[in-house]
């Protein structure tokens, strides 16, 4: 076969991602590069369901043999719903991104998101269990990366615009063996930044099309071995990553955690483990 040509068979094993729109989803290059790259008999589609149509389009994936999908926006509280089995991902971040269905017909539900964070940093020769992490936000994506971080054993302070918001983040999570997440006012994060190993920007500050505020935080404090990350990739450098930057300080942008959420996912459907490689970054670059 020559490269590049798709070949559907009567064998190959499907998954997509439901979302509403979804054409600009990359997770389809993302899947059907690494089904090509490990020659593996599959295919990814985009899945464009409307809201209110989710449940029967999933039960019909699932009865069509589907190996599973990922779910986006607005969709994700009922990937929470319709699951059978929830995974402790999904329990601990509060939120589903993955859905896998299972040989018996049921379906289990994940949150990829924190462990592909995590993932990210590993990547990059972080040591995560150093600790402690400075995480700005209390959204979805900040409970979930909080949750993968205490997983592995960090101790994690929460700060964010509305107080009420972290507190209820930190109380999400206490409990199940962890040590207690603690919230620091907004108004004081960078006072805080001495005495922490990690900065984790969750928040939509900084973000293309985000909230106009002028993000560039005054870093001064930061210890000098500090690792600064931001889960937002568009830009690719946002303005808190310059500022770190030009701090000297080490940075980790938010495109690693895409591509290992969804290699996460992938390993789940076609049971192989795919590299995030330079191949695939550029791929993923080239099409930011
Ligand atoms: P997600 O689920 O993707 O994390 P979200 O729940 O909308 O999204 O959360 C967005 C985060 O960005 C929140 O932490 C939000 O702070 P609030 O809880 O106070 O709303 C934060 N955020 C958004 N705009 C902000 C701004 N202009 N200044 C500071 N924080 C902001």
């Amino acid at each position: 076969v020559a490269p590049g040509r798709l070949t559907i068979r009567g064998t190959t094993a499907l998954a997509g991602v439901i979302g509403w729109p979804v054409a600009h989803s990359r997770s389809p290059l993302l899947h059907n590069f690494w089904l090509a790259r490990y020659g593996i008999d599959g295919a990814y589609v985009p899945l464009p369901v409307a809201p209110g149509a989710f449940d029967v389009a999933v039960h019909g994936l699932r009865a069509a043999g589907f190996r599973g999908a990922n779910v986006t926006i607005p969709h994700k509280e009922a990937a929470f719903a319709i699951a059978d089995r929830l995974h402790r991902s999904a329990v601990r971040s509060g939120s589903v991104n993955t859905l896998v269905f299972a040989q018996d017909g049921t379906i289990e539900a994940h949150s990829t998101d924190g462990d592909g964070f995590v993932a990210s940093l590993e990547a990059k020769g972080v040591d995560v269990a150093r600790g402690p992490v400075l995480l700005l936000g209390a959204g979805g994506a900040a409970r979930a990366v909080a949750a993968s971080l205490l997983d592995r054993g960090m101790a994690v302070s929460v700060a964010n615009r509305t107080t009420a918001r972290a507190v209820a983040l930190a109380e999400a999570l206490s409990g199940d063996g962890s040590v207690p997440v603690s919230v620091i006012d907004w108004a004081d994060w960078t006072d805080r930044l001495p005495g922490h190993a990690l900065l984790v920007n969750t928040t939509s500050l900084g973000m293309h099309g985000g909230p106009g505020d002028v993000f560039t935080p005054d870093l001064s404090r930061a210890p000098d071995d500090m690792v600064v990350s931001d889960i937002v990739y568009v830009p690719r450098m946002t303005p808190l990553l310059t500022a770190a930057v030009a701090r000297g300080l080490r940075v980790v942008d938010g495109t690693g955690m895409l591509l290992h959420q969804a290699r996460l996912g992938f390993k789940c459907w076609f049971g192989v483990d795919p590299e995030v490689d330079a191949d695939i970054q550029a791929l993923f670059d080239a099409d930011l």
